[in-house]
């Protein structure tokens, strides 16, 4: 058994559809700017670069450097506009003391350590960056669950509201934990 939060609001009523299906010859096919992470392999990776609506995990074992390589995109981004880096595992001196050990300097990039997800949501939805950052996955929390964070339900919600957001227009990447047994679904 796993918890859900009951939100009737999101679904539309039936029949009442919020946006209609648009014939495939009538999608628009102009070329979608795409901003670079300032990494090449990251890049490739990203297909060419970071597009609006964009929602990447980005997953590794414990310690591999996932919030130093999300920095230093970060910083790179940040030189084109506003850039949210959130951080739910460290505190904001924690992430200041390492952009300065990485050499990362920007008046764009914005800090906010934060696990509440409802907190996160609205400070990503509060202005139009260019990119957001959530680490992590495991740590950020809705606390209107009751199960812990980390759990299947809490990861469930986490994720899907992050999506919701990035959906609107704001890339956001995501960092996830890979467990023991190399899965991002915590072991239930
Ligand atoms: N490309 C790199 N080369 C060498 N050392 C690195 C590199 N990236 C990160 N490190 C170092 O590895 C350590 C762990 O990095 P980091 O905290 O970014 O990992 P993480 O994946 O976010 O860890 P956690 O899972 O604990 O959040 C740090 O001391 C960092 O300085
Ligand atoms: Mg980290």
């Amino acid at each position: 058994m796993v918890e859900e939060v009951v939100d009737d609001e999101r679904r539309p009523a039936r029949g009442k559809s919020a946006r209609n299906p648009v014939p495939l010859t009538q999608v628009s096919t102009e070329p979608i700017a795409r901003q670079s992470t300032g990494i090449d392999e990251v890049d490739r990776v990203l297909g060419g670069g970071i597009v609006p609506g964009a929602f990447v995990l980005l997953g590794g074992d414990p310690g591999i450097g996932k919030s130093t390589l999300l920095l230093q995109i970060a910083a790179h981004v940040s030189q084109e506009g506003p850039v949210l880096y959130v951080t739910a595992e460290e505190s904001e001196v924690q992430t200041r003391i390492r952009a300065e050990r990485l050499g990362v300097k920007s008046e764009n990039l914005f800090l906010l350590a934060e696990g509440d997800i409802r907190t996160i949501i609205q400070a990503i939805e509060s202005r139009s960056w260019l990119m957001a950052v959530v680490d992590s996955l495991q740590t950020t929390f809705n606390p209107e669950l009751e199960s812990a964070p980390g759990s299947v339900a809490q990861v469930r919600d986490v994720a899907a509201q992050v999506m919701r957001v990035a959906k609107q227009g704001c890339p956001v990447f995501l960092v996830g934990h890979v467990n023991k047994e190399g899965s991002e679904r915590p072991a239930a």
